[in-house]
């Protein structure tokens, strides 16, 4: 029988024009992903070798194709994604990490970092893929990280992506918000909690609508329930000197900084993202006896 044989080149202009066509912005990108993905090769061998591929072979790519026209997300298709330099699997039932989450990361190491607490003890809520809390565990090998999220599926995918990354100090337990780790206190908390308002979950791009899990992403009518609900209870979970690093959602932090007031925790500073927009909080637990500030020197 007489086969036909398409080069990776060949197919990587006509994926890339019909993403174009369907306006998507990333045409080339996401059609040079797609094609390594379907045919197992790197992205070395894709622009070094000009690849010669069955017509038969081609079942593989044209379903990913499909779907991404019908707004599936990328990642999904290919399974991964990178997340602060390091590898997570994603799928349906846990959201993608987003870059901006990085920045949360970024302040929670280099907090621990300037506490100079020698075995800290840190709770990751709302975990998700796991990828904030393997980040942390890798980056500080001699904290003890544990991880919640109340969703079975994203417990499976946080769990893969922990031995994925060789990540041993971290445990993952199930279920809402504190009641898992009942008892227990940290010295640092941190969270990227689901955030999005009532108005806001209608106009969200079809990528994350359609596909993205709802209960990762409704904070409620005004996109603040589990703020309340993290800073009402984060004191009784927070050690001595203890903090807490919170990402935020858009023009959230007056209204984060108000209910933070309430709960007997203080706002040290907020970071921005690359837009301006204020997206990472941290806090800290007052000291009743002192009123002592107790981040001051950072
Ligand atoms: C915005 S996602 C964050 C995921 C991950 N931390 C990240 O930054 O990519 C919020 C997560 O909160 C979880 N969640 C929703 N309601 C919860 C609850 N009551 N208790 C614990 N986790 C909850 C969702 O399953 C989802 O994984």
């Amino acid at each position: 029988m007489k086969t036909t044989l398409l080069s990776t080149t060949c197919l990587f202009n006509e994926v890339s024009s019909i993403f174009r066509e369907k306006g998507l912005s990333e045409a080339e990108r996401e059609a040079e992903l797609i094609i390594c993905h379907a045919f197992n090769i790197s992205r070395t061998e894709f622009y070094r070798d000009d690849l010669w591929v069955d017509e038969s072979d081609l079942w593989a790519l044209n379903s990913i194709v499909r779907r991404r026209l019908c707004h599936e997300p990328l990642q999904y298709l290919t399974g991964y994604t990178e997340f602060y330099g390091l590898r997570f699997r994603v799928g349906r039932g846990v959201l993608i990490p987003r870059p901006e989450t990085e920045i949360l990361v970024e302040e929670a190491v280099r907090l621990v970092n300037a506490l100079g607490i020698p075995s800290p003890a840190i709770l990751d809520l709302c975990t998700g893929s796991g990828c904030i809390a393997t980040a942390i565990a890798k980056n500080l090998p001699s904290a003890k990280v544990v991880a919640s999220d109340i969703s079975v599926p994203a417990m499976g995918y946080a769990i893969d992506n922990a031995g994925l990354n060789s990540a041993g100090n971290l445990v993952f337990v199930q279920g809402d918000l504190f009641e898992p780790v009942r008892g227990k206190s940290f010295h640092l908390i941190v969270s990227n909690p689901p955030y999005v308002t009532g108005d806001d979950l209608m106009s969200l791009q079809k990528e994350v609508s359609g596909y993205e899990p709802p209960e990762a992403l409704d904070g409620g009518r005004d996109g603040l329930d589990f703020y309340r609900r993290i800073l009402k209870a984060a004191p009784q979970h927070l050690r001595d000197r203890g903090c807490l690093v919170l990402e935020l959602g858009l023009g959230q932090g007056i209204a984060v900084r108000e209910i933070a007031g309430e709960c007997g925790l203080r706002v040290v500073k907020v970071l921005n993202d690359l837009s301006g927009i204020e997206r990472v909080m941290v806090l800290e637990k007052l000291n009743k006896s002192s009123d002592k500030r107790l981040l001051e020197a950072i």
